[in-house]
């Protein structure tokens, strides 16, 4: 049987979007009537981590005027929620109710089970005889389905100063995805002014210093969920994250942070403390009893996705000879047993990997002084011009060839990286030494930042200057398994996985630094079933 979700999710989209007004209506009614009893919902709604039985719920409920994120007060209130296949809420599916309040920071996640797989679901939280907001979600296919088409919005890094997250609302107003994947720095940890659009703060961020203290964090996961565009790519698709460095800290291991002093503000420990619960609190997110967060997704017979961890366990940032030093980690011993031992072991057609940092090489040592300055700045390349970003994977080669030599030792084929944070456009095909350059082990797809600053950014030009041209033009002659990069564009990529390839498509923004702004196609990339080689499309026609 050939279970099309792709014209199941279609059918119900077309409906959607006949009900696109629809939902917009059911939003703003919701939004009035609980209002009306008490201004409860001021964060929106949003939903995560799909299963075929099940999806998680989440939201905020704001119960008196104080009671905002942070504080602490306010208190213990009764919310009802409810899951339905309609968007006006005839036909209910599930409900329940449960108890909230300042311990939790007022936040609400409920993990519904029991439901349909592949099917678009309706939800909404009742507090004090209001609605909130519609949200609109869709559970996973069952695991043996024989599935046609998969799309996904994928992004990373949205900077509050530096822009507006118009990306987002792009990626809401498509109507044609199954799933948003967020790749990491959903939100950013630094004080007003420290990280903004090249020198100019766009709009200014809450609480204005740097988040420290699980107040801090709660403070700046509110500010976050008040973005419309944000709250508006959450309540029409389910999200899967994963969290990378600024979720606490500015190059984030196991045991500190380039932007943390222990000795002005306290111990690393304790920061990442607070930065967890408060990301627990805030993100439709599953973690495990022991606070893990990698975990592994399924959509049927054609995609699996596995999400990493790349900052909870990894060894310091280093640099020289000691890159290679088998010691060091980036994944930690025991999420690199599960990762390999589940790519060999998938039966799905693709092996996607949620990646929140650059797997490919990136050998940069015969680059000019002139893109070693702002390069080195953007990815922690030292200025005397060392040929290694050591924050990306290329700090950590002996993971990455044991999970390069494990794939090529266990015939792993179809695999493909999504990855983020270095804010610009890749098309990679992964080699080590082992694998030589015309025998990739894997692809990988980066997608630019939603907001953050890329490297015209740190040159102070504007987009698509001759510099960051020649810039590109160098990275991929010194680097030959860099198909494509760009390294001025904000914006996302959306993700289409078929039997048949893996298609990246990239969207920048006409300008970050204005709410609502224009996004445009660049490049397509895709790679076909049983090689990672890969091909460059033309505009896709939807
Ligand atoms: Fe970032």
């Amino acid at each position: 049987m050939t279970n099309t979700l792709d014209r199941r999710t279609l059918l119900r989209m077309a409906g959607a979007s006949a009900g696109t007004a629809v939902l917009a209506g059911a939003t703003l009614a919701g939004a009035g009537a609980a209002n009306a009893a008490g201004g409860a919902f001021l964060h929106g709604v949003a939903s995560g981590d799909p299963l075929p039985d099940g999806i998680l719920l989440w939201t905020r409920i704001s119960p008196t005027p104080d009671a905002t994120p942070g504080s602490g007060v306010g208190p213990d209130v009764e919310v009802s929620w409810q899951v339905a296949t309609d968007p006006d809420f005839v036909t209910v599916a599930a409900q329940g109710q449960l108890t909230t309040g300042p311990a939790r920071d007022h936040t609400v996640k409920v993990a519904v089970s029991g439901l349909a797989p592949a099917t678009t679901y309706w939800y909404r939280f009742g507090y004090a005889g209001g609605w909130s907001p519609t949200g609109r979600t869709m559970t996973a296919p069952p695991t043996d389905a024989a599935i046609d088409r998969l799309r996904m919005g994928v992004v990373s890094c949205a900077n509050w100063e530096a822009g507006y997250f118009a990306a987002y609302r792009r990626l809401a107003d498509r109507g044609d995805l199954n799933l948003v994947v967020h790749l990491g720095d959903y939100l950013y940890e630094y004080g007003t002014g420290q990280f903004d659009a090249a020198g100019t703060v766009v709009r200014k961020v809450e609480p204005a210093h740097e988040v420290l203290t699980l107040a801090d964090y709660r403070i700046r996961h509110g500010l976050y969920k008040s973005d419309p565009d944000l709250v508006a790519l959450h309540a029409a698709l389910p999200w899967v994250i994963t969290w990378d460095d600024h979720e606490v800290a500015n190059d984030a291991w196991s045991g500190g942070a380039e932007n943390h002093t222990p000795s002005t503000e306290g111990a690393w420990a304790d920061r990442v403390a607070a930065a967890r619960r408060a990301y627990q609190e805030w993100m439709p997110v599953r973690m495990g009893e022991d606070g893990a967060i990698y975990r592994r997704f399924r959509y049927g017979q054609l995609a699996e996705l596995s999400m990493l961890d790349l900052r909870t366990y990894r060894s310091q940032q280093a640099s020289g000879t000691a890159v290679d030093d088998p010691a060091r980690t980036i994944t930690g011993d025991a999420q690199m047993t599960w990762l390999k031992a589940g790519l060999a072991a998938s039966t799905a057609r693709w092996k996607l990997v949620g990646n929140p940092v650059m797997m490919a090489r990136v050998d940069v040592g015969s680059l000019p002084a002139w893109l070693l300055g702002p390069l080195g700045t953007l990815l922690g390349i030292p200025q005397n011009g060392a040929v290694l970003n050591a924050d990306q994977w290329d700090g950590y080669n002996a993971d990455r060839n044991e999970l390069v030599d494990h794939l090529r030792a266990t015939g792993t084929r179809d695999v493909v990286f999504l990855t983020g944070d270095i804010h610009t456009s890749w098309a990679n095909e992964v080699t080590t030494r082992s694998t030589g350059l015309s025998n990739p082990a894997a692809a990988e797809f980066v997608v630019p930042s939603v907001t953050s600053d890329n490297v015209n950014d740190f040159l102070k030009l504007p987009a698509g200057n001759p510099l960051s041209a020649l810039g590109a033009g160098l990275i991929r002659s010194t680097n030959p398994h860099v198909r494509w990069t760009e390294l001025d564009g904000h914006g996302y990529g959306v993700l289409e996985v078929t039997p048949q390839h893996c298609r990246m498509d990239w969207y920048h923004l006409a300008d970050r630094t204005r709410a609502g702004s224009a996004s445009r196609w660049v490049a397509g990339f895709s790679v076909g079933a049983g090689s990672a080689k890969l091909r460059r499309e033309t505009a896709p026609t939807l």
